[in-house]
């Protein structure tokens, strides 16, 4: 015992020498149990309490200096003194996507004439995607090359257009609709400067009483000139959607090399930033509206597409890369 009380610990290699000499199993202590059994039996019950407390003692002797050297190492820590000339740790500010900051300007400029926000769900059954939207049943469109499939018959895919927020939209609010729907596509495209597979839309469509192609495209106007400058211009093309009747496509001239011609719009000086025209009588029909009484026109931009104009960025993968150095280059536009 006496051994044991002036045993100094004061370090922790010293309490590990104490621990091995009487609190582990190869210690004194231990021995001595072992030369228990020789002892004769009516003095085994004595010695063998004698041998207890000076367990005891050993091993609340460890427990006392282990907690009194944690503590020690602890408040050395705290105490160590504090030097108020070292840098602080900056704090990092996170920057607006500009994907996000587009789309809140093209939500503001329409807002200021009167659309509203709507939203839809980004894994879509095959009427709100295809059938509504007036895709004959064996529309390319549909087929595995565009489409991901989420399951098959019933058809459960990844929105490949916000179109389908048009058909959510207008199977439950009557007219007068007008409303802006941006939102996450999917197409199963190979990813380019140009292309990827997720990308972003946003979906315009107004129905009402009267409207006709003029209200479409003086929609347009207003808002090319308003998201980009005042001589940008516009013009409208062509094209064919299952949807829309007419339908055009809506180019205008490029940002990046003011019609002198680039890689991102092909040397034609123009881009093309969505589609448009008049909502087909059938979709309105296929939502409950009746198409004698309304008429209305819709369109879709590639936020992406009207990024890279906006900012002058050359390739698209460049949003999905998380690269600090390029997000955090953008300011809000207005
Ligand atoms: N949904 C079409 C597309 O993704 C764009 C579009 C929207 C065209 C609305 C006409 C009207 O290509």
């Amino acid at each position: 015992q006496q051994q044991i009380e002036s045993f100094t610990i004061e370090n922790p290699a010293q309490l590990e020498q104490f621990r091995i000499a009487y609190v582990g199993r190869k210690g004194v202590i231990a021995d001595l149990f072992e030369g228990l059994k020789a002892v004769p039996a009516e003095d085994k019950r004595a010695i063998g309490a004698e041998l207890n407390n000076l367990k005891n003692f050993a091993q609340n002797k460890f427990n006392d200096y282990s907690a009194s050297l944690e503590n020690q190492q602890l408040n050395g820590k705290v105490q160590a003194p504090l030097d108020l000339t070292l840098p602080t740790v900056p704090d990092e500010l996170g920057a607006i996507h500009p994907l996000t900051i587009v789309r809140n300007r093209i939500v503001e400029i329409f807002e200021r004439i009167g659309f509203n926000l709507s939203e839809g769900p980004e894994i879509e059954d095959d009427w709100h995607n295809f059938t509504a939207l007036n895709f004959p049943l064996n529309h390319p469109a549909r087929d595995m090359q565009d489409t991901f499939f989420v399951e098959k018959n019933p058809d459960i895919a990844l929105r490949t257009h916000t179109s389908s927020v048009q058909v959510r939209l207008m199977e439950r609010q009557k007219p007068p609709i007008r409303s802006l729907m941006p939102g996450r596509v999917y197409r199963n495209e190979a990813i380019s400067a140009r292309a990827h597979c997720i990308f972003h839309q946003v979906e315009g469509l107004y129905i009402d009483t009267n409207v006709g192609f003029t209200d479409l495209k003086q929609t347009l106007y207003h808002f090319v000139k308003e998201m980009f400058t005042k001589d940008t211009r516009i013009r409208f093309r062509p094209s064919f959607f299952p949807f829309t009747e007419p339908s055009a496509e809506i180019d205008i001239s490029c940002q990046l090399c003011k019609g002198k011609g680039c890689n991102i719009c092909k040397y034609s000086g123009w881009v093309e930033i969505g589609g448009s025209g008049m909502v087909d009588p059938n979709v309105l029909e296929n939502c409950g509206i009746d198409s004698q009484t309304y008429t209305g026109f819709a369109f879709g931009m590639g936020i992406e597409r009207i990024t890279m104009l906006a900012y002058q960025i050359k390739d698209l993968r460049l949003f999905t890369e998380n690269d600090i150095r390029f997000l955090k280059q953008f300011n809000p536009l207005s």
